[in-house]
């Protein structure tokens, strides 16, 4: 997730550039820059990694000025290098540009520019929507740098926030925003004005702000802001002052982060699958695991480890590869792998699954794997993180940073994120045709929308927690792909709400679990229209006639199943390999309203920590 500083005013822009970026540090990046109007000339300082790095450039090399645009960059298009970081200057070194969000026609732009002479010093796809700028400013816009953004934007496909700095008006900044790319927040100061991906970046500058909306056109000098539409109808600012202290204003205006990270996964998975998939020729590209086709073929079996919900994204992704790329996975507890001196031979490849790259269990999973001479792999969230250092190849959830201690939009996205190493597998290994890509691929293109609406039907939730917030035990049941999303259900519950759950295969209640079914024990069964539905149905009326209460995980639609079950829960029908990924949002809701009720620590539940780093 990019972020975004911008400040016009009397005061030396570097330091409340630099403060601004350090507070949307919890959106993650792995590159920083800053530009400024410093005495006629744009100034540019980037750097790789951390802000600090950008801190010690600015110190190194001190620049002044009074305004000035800075960025935190998470690679999309192009890698993490200094070269790509933003801003990015015109070839004329007449305007400057930072950006959130992806230019979805840049190759042919970048074309269209290079046969008019421009050289492009990036791999970035935000390079383009500067060029256009120098463009439009010798060419319809007289020079004015509001117009010439305007015209540029227009030619852009995809959502967009951007800020544009001009080296001859340097008394003003322009910022626009198309679709949902991140915010834009104006900050109105006295005499002086801030711009901001996020209400953190300059709440302690001011509280009055202006958010701007899609297809907006803004420019701010010292004195205040002028906002028209895209096509120049002018538009009143919106000014509204922020309550929120810096930390909840991290919140924005959910009550905790984990409401906030459930709400987010629309956004996550869209991160997690963007730069990776060509839809039209079904191919899949994961450069960080640096495979080769004859490397992928040589793969004879897949050995995945991990701990907690990270353990149960495992489950579900042994699925796709095994149907997908037909390789053989086994998934195993990283804290049982490391001590059973497992067998691994020649062709083995060793995947783990973690959120934040630290816990101590996977790293030891990781070494042992290391140590029998195993390939390396890992899906990780937190950039920089130990797993991924010593990893011979990664996946980046690219979920941004997830504070929450119970896991939502990281579990998700490593799920997808196994979804399209399953593909690309698949590709390289020749176990599906273009066509069966294309399919595929394509299924995956709907799923932020079918996400999007799955996550605004969860507030009729509240009503069932109340229901069942007194609950001492409760049972998730659960087959195939959807068995891992009972475990996670169950464990959801548990650990924000402290109420027993269980996630159980729902093949094995007549193996004993049956024993405990009675009115006081809530059973949840995820009954979706798939190829196990009659299976569950029964399992529904097996337990119905032992006196539990059932809520059924249902399909759209699904009217048979009403009569069965006390409660349905419905979502859009959904490709079923990717069925969980919606499954599990109704189930994270539920955990988090029931905790709420019972005025559980939701954000930091008792005995939890967000990464286990200690045995
Ligand atoms: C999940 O809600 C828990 N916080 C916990 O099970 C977590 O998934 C587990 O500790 C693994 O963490 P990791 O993904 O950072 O390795």
């Amino acid at each position: 997730m990019c972020g975004i500083v911008g400040y016009v005013g009397p005061r030396n822009a570097p330091p409340i550039i630099l403060d601004g970026l350090g507070r949307l540090e919890y959106r993650g990046y792995d590159s920083a820059g800053l530009a400024v109007w410093a005495h006629g000339a744009l100034v540019v300082r980037r750097d790789v990694g951390k802000l600090a790095n950008l801190r010690q450039r600015v110190e190194a090399s001190p620049v002044t000025g009074q305004v000035g645009i800075g960025h935190t960059r998470w690679a999309t298009h192009g890698a993490p290098a200094e070269r790509n970081a933003h801003p990015h200057l015109s070839m004329d070194g007449e305007f400057v540009v930072v950006h959130n969000g992806i230019v979805e026609n840049y190759r042919e732009l970048r074309d269209e520019l290079t046969s008019e002479g421009v050289r492009f010093d990036s791999d970035t796809d935000t390079e383009v929507i500067v060029q256009l700028i120098a463009r439009f400013a010798q060419d319809g816009a007289h020079g004015d740098v509001t117009e010439a953004t305007r015209r540029a934007v227009s030619l852009l496909r995809g959502a967009h926030a951007i800020v544009v700095l001009s080296r001859s008006q340097p008394d003003r900044l322009v910022a626009t925003r198309i679709g949902n790319a991140g915010g834009v927040a104006l900050g109105l100061g006295d005499g002086e004005t801030f711009i901001a991906s996020d209400i953190p970046a300059i709440i302690e500058q001011t509280r009055r702000m202006v958010f701007l909306e899609s297809h907006q056109l803004a420019t701010l000098t010292a004195g205040g802001c002028s906002i028209q539409t895209l096509d120049g109808v002018p538009v009143s600012p919106n000014v509204q002052t922020i309550g929120w202290d810096p930390v909840s204003a991290a919140r924005g205006e959910y009550s905790h982060f984990m409401e906030k990270e459930i709400f987010e996964q629309a956004r996550s998975i869209t991160d997690t699958i963007r730069g990776r998939v060509d839809f039209e020729r079904g191919e899949v590209t994961l450069p960080g695991l640096h495979l080769s086709p004859e490397e992928a073929r040589s793969i004879r079996r897949i050995v995945t480890v991990a701990c907690g919900t990270s353990y149960y994204s495992a489950l579900v992704g042994k699925f796709f590869i095994e149907q997908l790329a037909r390789l053989n996975v086994e998934v195993d507890y990283a804290s049982e792998f490391r001590y059973r001196n497992p067998i691994l031979e020649p062709g083995d490849t060793v995947l783990a699954i973690t959120q934040s790259g630290e816990t101590v269990d996977t790293l030891a999973a990781m070494d042992e794997a290391r140590g029998k001479g195993a390939r390396l792999w890992s899906i990780v969230n937190a950039i920089g993180s130990q797993a991924m250092r010593v990893s011979d190849g990664f996946i980046t959830m690219n979920a941004g940073p997830e504070i929450g201690v119970a896991s939502t939009k990281a579990f998700t996205a490593s799920i997808v994120a196994q979804y399209l190493l399953a593909l690309y597998l698949a590709q390289r290994r020749g176990t599906l045709t273009e066509a069966e890509r294309r399919a595929h691929t394509h299924d995956l293109a709907r799923l932020p929308d079918l996400v999007g609406q799955t996550l605004e039907r969860l507030p009729e939730l509240t009503p069932l927690a109340a229901q069942f917030h007194t609950a001492t035990n409760f049972l998730y049941l659960g087959r195939g792909l959807n068995y891992p999303i009972a475990l996670e259900g169950a464990l959801k519950l548990k650990e924000i709400s402290y109420i027993h759950a269980e996630g159980y295969p729902a093949g094995e209640m007549k193996h004993g679990p049956i024993a405990l079914l009675d009115e006081h024990m809530p059973v949840l069964a995820i009954a979706l229209q798939d190829a196990v539905y009659d299976k569950m149905i029964s399992q529904i009326e097996q337990a119905k006639a032992r006196g539990a209460t059932v809520i059924a995980l249902a399909t759209d639609g699904d009217e048979f199943i009403r009569a069965k079950a006390d409660y349905v829960i419905a979502i859009p029908a959904v490709p079923p390999l990717l069925a969980p990924v919606l499954a599990v949002l109704p189930l994270q809701m539920l955990a988090y309203a029931i905790a709420v009720r019972r005025g559980a620590d939701v954000d930091q539940p008792r005995n939890l920590a967000k990464s286990v780093t200690v045995e």
